[in-house]
């Protein structure tokens, strides 16, 4: 049986893996869950709560779904289901499909609304520094090597598990670091607020002042910065073309990498 802090449940390591019913470590800390959202339905549809965790926080590999409007989130299904959503790096973008294609009508919504109802909590939090711990491959993470050995960061953001132990045995309270090249998070701001003197269109025109969402515009604040540069190399891409998707071509379009990596550590950086 295994615990995690200030959780009264135990689980074995085969109810953590299992896809049908995946530990719910503090059922008092978000709303009454759908069954679809902790359970799914056998064979073909997940819980969705295995990938997403129960209170719909996400993982880097995933998204956060938290606080997300509900007619979003279904049109980001209907969307996945029609072939419209894909991941530039095909392997990342296989697990919705099949999700959103098998899921019902009904099971979708309730899953939209119910997500839609847990509020989001801080989860990331962002250091610009010039080195990282060094790192490896964990399922679809990255996690500290043991040695506490470091590497030069470059140009990137590294997200991993405050406590990969936690996170591995998917422990909804067990939060992220991301790190991030010293000047993000002011350069980031820059481009998010003011458009980077013409680099792209201020992000705050269509996600609200406080990067909040607007109407069924999705939150952009104190998302996963994995989660979120993902999306906006898709939109640059094309890979990602939904019903919704024209209004983001413009943005994104003279996106560099250094800038996909300051925007999305500053973004990261918000109180959702
Ligand atoms: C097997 C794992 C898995 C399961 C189960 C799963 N998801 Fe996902 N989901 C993902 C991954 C991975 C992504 C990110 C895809 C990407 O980045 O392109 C994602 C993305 C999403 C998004 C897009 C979020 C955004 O910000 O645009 C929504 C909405 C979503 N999932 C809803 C659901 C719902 C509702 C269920 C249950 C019916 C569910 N998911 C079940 C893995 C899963
Ligand atoms: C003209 C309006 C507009 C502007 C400006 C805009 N966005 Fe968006 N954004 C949208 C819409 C609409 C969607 C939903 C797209 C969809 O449903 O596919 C979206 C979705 C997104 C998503 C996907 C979120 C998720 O949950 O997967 C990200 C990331 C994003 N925007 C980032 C940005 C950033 C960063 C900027 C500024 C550089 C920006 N947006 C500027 C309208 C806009």
């Amino acid at each position: 049986m295994l615990h995690v802090p200030n959780s009264t449940r135990g689980y074995t390591r085969s109810q953590i893996s299992n896809r049908f019913g995946p530990p719910d470590w503090f059922p008092e800390s978000h709303p009454a869950a759908p069954k679809i959202v902790l359970e799914g339905r056998t064979p073909e549809v997940p819980a969705c709560g295995y990938c997403h965790l129960p209170n719909g926080f996400g993982r880097p590999e995933n998204a956060g779904l938290a606080g997300l409007p509900a007619a979003y989130i279904e049109q980001q299904l209907d969307d996945f289901k029609n072939n419209r959503r894909h991941n530039a790096v095909p392997r990342m973008g296989i697990s919705m499909i099949p999700v959103a294609s098998a899921a019902t009508p009904e099971e979708v919504k309730e899953a939209a609304e119910y997500f839609a109802s847990v509020k989001p909590a801080k989860w990331i939090r962002v250091v610009e520094t010039e080195t990282v711990p060094r790192f490896h491959a964990a399922g679809r993470m990255w996690v500290p090597d043991q040695d506490g050995e470091t590497e030069p960061i470059g140009e990137r953001v590294i997200e991993m598990p405050e406590n990969t132990e936690r996170v591995e045995i998917r422990d909804e309270s067990a939060s992220f670091v991301a790190y991030a090249p010293p000047g993000s998070l002011k350069k980031g701001e820059d481009l998010v607020r003011n458009g980077g003197n013409g680099k792209t269109i201020a992000c705050v025109t269509c996600h609200g002042q406080d990067l909040k969402g607007l109407g069924t515009i999705p939150s952009i604040a104190g998302r996963s910065p994995s989660s979120i540069g993902r999306q906006i190399f898709d939109f640059q891409t094309g890979a990602r073309n939904g019903l919704n998707a024209a209004l983001m071509k413009a943005p994104v379009s003279k996106l560099t990498n250094a800038d996909v990596v300051a925007i999305t550590a500053y973004l990261a950086s918000l109180n959702p």
